[in-house]
């Protein structure tokens, strides 16, 4: 997306269909915590029958943090943040809520039944709340949400976070039909006004052109003449193709994209001026056409060195090793144009995993093969990753010490065998054989 991208970094982990999956203390996923009832370690009697209404509490107020019944049926703290009427009668609400444990992505519109009210605070003491949902985490959580906070927040001034929440405060789009998938949307995403009355979209796979109704998207299809994105197709292995399109020949389509990209992107604001971006859409191809699963954008200028501004991998194809094969094609990218490059900042939580996964592994392996000293400018000359990106990574594994002035790598084999081990399967290869690409020029 051509964009400013920022991130909310809370920890969850919806599967590639966009629902959680259990927790495991263990691993380094981004789960929510899967505690017995009430979350947080708040002392409950599980599932034990709720008492009702409290008169005067109702209809709650925007700002009232409860306790409430997710998709695994247990109770976990929300804060509300919109409410509608549903009927006519005085507590005949919804309630928009957010997880306080969990993404934003997991913000919904929830029913009064949903909600212990019980447990109901209407005052609270933000700072006193924060320290007491800290002694409550255990240390694991904790690291997991200090780390991506400092990544996710490092460049954002209050005021413009809480502008950002207010805006995009309610999801607006509930669905989108895109090809063969019916998708739930993560985010607020600002489509034109017309848009704003309707809760699903019907998006053509091939130019992004999105409608409201489904009678609108066949007679769309029976006229639309294309297969593949607009553009070029830079590289072709087996049944998967990157296209490369310029956001100035083809900005319906690049605007088109961030619409749908910003449904699974926070913090992203949408510039217009696609004009300024390359995107580079990854798609599996059949006899019916090639079918987007994800993409990049790329600054056709980056003053940052930046070889990547946001990156996406469509929620039915994610946890596939698409994600990392959008990463390692960045970086080849990067290499063709004899530079260095860095995503841009900040990361989202799932953008800071799979980067810590492409790092970890792409540099592991070759700290396994090299048997001699090796420096940190050499590793970068070799995988264009940027110095600073792989100095944070083998600090954050512990394999760097500071010795006269200078870093050294300390590279015991075993401790690379279970640093690699832990950073998981390596993703979908790049076939560089298979990329034909020569670096962006400016025409005329
Ligand atoms: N829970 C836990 N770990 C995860 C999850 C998850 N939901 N998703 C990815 N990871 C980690 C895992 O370590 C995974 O490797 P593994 O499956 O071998 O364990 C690794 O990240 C990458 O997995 P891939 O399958 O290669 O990546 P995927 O195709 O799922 O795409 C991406 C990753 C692009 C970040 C995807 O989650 C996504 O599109 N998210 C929404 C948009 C977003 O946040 N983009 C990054 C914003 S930052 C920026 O644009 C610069
Ligand atoms: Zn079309």
């Amino acid at each position: 997306m051509g964009s400013i991208s920022r991130s909310t970094a809370e920890n969850d982990r919806p599967s590639s269909n966009g629902n959680l999956q259990p927790n495991h203390e263990a691993t380094d996923d981004v789960d929510p915590p899967a505690p017995n009832g009430h979350s947080a370690g708040i002392p409950s009697e599980n599932d034990a029958p709720r008492k009702r209404r409290t008169p005067g509490l109702l209809p709650l107020e925007v700002g009232t943090r409860v306790l409430c019944r997710w998709r695994d049926g247990k109770y976990h703290p929300v804060k509300v943040i919109e409410r509608r009427r549903i009927l006519s009668g005085p507590n005949d609400y919804e309630y928009y809520v957010h997880y306080t444990e969990f993404n934003r992505r997991l913000d919904e519109w929830v029913k009064l039944e949903q909600l212990d009210l019980d447990t109901v605070e209407t005052d609270v003491d933000e700072k006193v709340e924060d320290k007491a949902t800290s002694l409550k985490m255990t240390r694991h959580q904790k690291r997991k949400i200090d780390e991506t906070h400092v990544e996710g927040h490092e460049e954002l001034d209050a005021a413009s976070l809480r502008e950002h929440e207010e805006f995009t405060k309610v999801k607006n789009i509930a669905t989108i039909e895109l090809g063969r998938y019916e998708i739930e949307t993560w985010y607020f995403s600002p489509f034109p006004p017309e848009y704003s009355d309707t809760l699903k979209l019907f998006f053509c796979e091939f130019c992004l052109n999105f409608m409201k109704r489904e009678g609108q998207l066949q007679r769309h299809m029976r006229k639309c003449d294309l297969k593949h994105p607009p553009g070029d197709e830079i590289y072709r292995s087996g049944t998967l193709s990157m296209f490369e399109v310029d956001g100035k020949k083809n900005k319906v389509y690049g605007q088109n994209l961030c619409y749908l990209a910003k449904l699974f992107l926070d913090h992203k604001t949408l510039y217009y001026d696609v004009d300024l971006f390359l995107f580079y859409i990854l798609c599996e191809c059949d006899d019916r056409g090639c079918h987007m699963v994800g993409y990049f954008s790329k600054e056709k200028h980056s003053e940052e060195s930046y070889n990547l501004a946001c990156i996406l991998t469509l929620p039915p194809y994610q946890r596939k090793g698409y994600g990392k094969f959008l990463i390692a094609f960045s970086y080849e990218l990067s290499k063709k144009e004899g530079k260095v490059g860095t995503p841009e900042r900040p990361l989202s939580d799932l953008g800071l995993l799979s980067y810590r996964g492409y790092w970890t592994r792409v540099l592991l392996d070759i700290l396994k093969k090299h048997k001699s000293n090796i420096s940190i400018k050499e590793l970068s000359d070799m995988t264009a990753i940027k110095a600073d990106d792989i100095l944070s990574t083998l600090q954050s594994l512990d394999l760097i010490q500071y010795r006269k002035g200078q870093h050294v790598i300390c590279a015991d084999p075993k401790v690379l065998d279970r640093h690699l081990k832990a950073a998981g399967r390596g993703g979908l290869e790049v076939d560089v054989s298979k990329l034909i690409w020569t670096p962006y020029k400016e025409q005329g």
